[in-house]
C-alpha cells in the first residue's frame, strides 16, 4: 500500500492506494469520530462493492443509501435522498458519510456531508479512475443546476481517501479512458516527465496493468495533493486543474450532461486549450500534435461535437465559475508541463479558433 498525504494543516488527510483495501477496518476506523456511518453509493456500484465494503464499518451503526446512477441525477432533488435517509435514521452530528462510487457519488456525498447539520465528516472510497485520480482528492463537492455544472457546492475536505485499485477491473473501457483524460491533464499542467511516461505506457494503462495503474494513480494524486496544499480554495494555482474544463463544461452543459462523459468533454477541452495556446504562439504545432496523439492513443475524442456552434460554446463558457467581470479566464499551456490562467488574450482569436474547430 502506498500512502500520500494532503497537507492542509488541521484538515490534512491521507490517501491510501493499494489492491484489496475495501473491507479493511484499520484504514478507516481512525478517521471516524462517532458511532454512525452512512454509506452513499449508487445502483451500479452497490451490487459490486457494498458487501465488500461493509466489514470496514462493522464496529459502527451503519446504513446505506443507494442513488440512481448518472450525471443527470447529480442535482438537488437526488441530493435530498441522502438527507431523507440521514433524518429517517436519526443520524446525529457525529455521523460519518462514506462515498462509495465514482465522482458523481463522491461530489454528492461530500456536499451532503458539508451541509448536514452544518457539516459532518466524510470518507472517500472512489471506484472509477476519474474519482481515484481527481474528484476524491481536494474537497470540492457539489451538484449541477440545469443552467450550469457544479454550480451549487462547497469546499469540504474528506477525512481520508481509500483507493482500492482492484475496483477498476469492473469499470467499463469507456469510463477508464474518460478517467485517463484527467491523468493526462496532470502531465500537461505540471509534470512533463509524467506526460512522457504516459506516451509510452498509455496502452498498459488501458490494459489495466496493475503496476501502470497504481503508478499513474499515485502520480496523479501526488500532483493534485501538491496543488491543493498550495491553494485549497482556488484563489490562484489550483485553477490550473481546470485545464480543458471551461470548454469541456460548456460541451457537457450543451448536451444536458447526457452524451459526452466528463473526461471525454475534458479531452476535447484540452485540445481546444492546446490549439488556442498554439494560436497565441505559446506552444508549437508539434506540441499540439503530441497532445492530440496521446489523447487519441488513449481512445479519447479530440473534436468538438457536431451541432455545437462556436457562439453557443462562448455563451455557455460565460457561465463558468472562472469568469470575472465578463471575461472568460482560461487555463492555457506555456509548454507541455506548464500551464497558466489568463484572461489576457484577444477574444476575437478565441472565437475564430472555435469557429475553425466547429464541426458542421
Ligand atoms: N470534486 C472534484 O474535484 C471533481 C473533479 C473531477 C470531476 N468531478 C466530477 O466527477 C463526476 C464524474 O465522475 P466519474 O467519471 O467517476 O463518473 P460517475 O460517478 O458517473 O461514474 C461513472 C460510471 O461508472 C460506474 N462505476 C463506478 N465505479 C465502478 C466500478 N468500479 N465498476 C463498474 N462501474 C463503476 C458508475 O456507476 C457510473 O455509471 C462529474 O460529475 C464531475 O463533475 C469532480
Ligand atoms: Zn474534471
Amino acid at each position: 500500500m502506498n500512502t500520500l498525504q494532503v497537507e492542509l494543516g488541521a484538515r490534512s488527510y491521507p490517501i491510501k492506494i493499494g489492491q484489496g483495501l475495501l473491507g479493511q477496518a484499520e484504514l478507516v476506523a481512525p478517521h471516524i469520530k462517532g458511532q454512525q456511518v452512512l454509506i452513499v453509493t449508487n445502483e451500479t456500484v452497490a451490487p459490486l462493492y457494498l458487501e465488500k465494503t461493509l466489514p470496514a464499518f462493522a464496529d459502527f451503526q451503519t446504513a446505506s443509501v443507494i442513488l440512481p446512477d448518472g450525471e443527470e441525477y447529480k442535482n438537488l432533488e437526488v441530493l435530498n435522498h441522502i438527507f431523507d435517509r440521514l433524518l429517517q435514521q436519526r443520524f446525529n452530528r457525529q455521523t460519518t458519510l462514506v462515498a462509495l462510487g465514482g465522482g458523481v457519488v463522491g461530489d454528492m456525498a461530500g456536499f451532503a456531508a458539508a451541509c448536514y447539520q452544518r457539516g459532518v465528516p466524510f470518507i472517500q472510497i472512489p471506484t472509477t479512475l476519474l474519482a481515484q485520480v481527481d474528484s476524491s482528492v481536494g474537497g470540492k463537492t457539489g451538484v449541477n443546476h440545469a443552467l450550469g455544472k457544479n454550480m451549487i457546492g462547497a469546499f469540504h475536505q474528506p477525512n481520508c481517501v481509500v483507493i482500492d485499485t482492484n475496483t477498476l477491473q469492473t469499470l467499463d473501457d469507456r469510463q477508464l479512458k474518460a478517467g485517463s483524460a484527467e491523468v493526462i491533464k496532470y502531465g500537461l499542467i505540471n509534470d512533463k516527465e509524467f506526460f512522457s511516461w504516459l506516451e509510452t505506457r498509455a496502452t498498459d494503462l488501458l490494459a489495466r496493468d496493475p503496476q501502470a495503474l497504481s503508478f499513474a494513480i499515485a502520480r496523479s494524486c501526488q500532483n493534485k495533493a501538491t496543488i491543493v496544499a498550495e491553494d485549497e480554495r482556488e484563489s490562484g494555482r489550483r485553477a490550473l486543474l481546470n485545464l480543458g474544463h471551461t470548454f469541456g463544461h460548456a460541451i457537457e452543459t450543451a448536451q444536458g450532461y447526457k452524451l459526452c462523459l466528463h473526461g471525454e468533454a475534458i479531452a476535447i477541452g484540452m485540445c481546444l486549450a492546446a490549439q488556442f495556446s498554439a494560436r497565441l504562439g505559446w506552444i508549437t504545432e508539434m506540441d499540439v500534435t503530441r497532445i492530440i496523439a496521446l489523447l487519441e492513443k488513449t481512445g479519447l475524442p479530440t473534436q468538438m461535437p457536431t451541432g455545437l456552434t462556436a457562439d453557443n460554446m462562448l455563451k455557455l463558457m460565460q457561465v463558468d465559475k472562472k469568469v470575472r467581470d465578463g471575461k472568460i479566464r482560461l487555463v492555457l499551456l506555456k509548454s507541455i508541463g506548464e500551464a497558466i490562467v489568463t484572461d489576457q488574450y484577444d477574444f476575437s482569436l478565441l472565437r475564430q479558433m472555435l469557429l475553425d474547430a466547429q464541426q458542421s
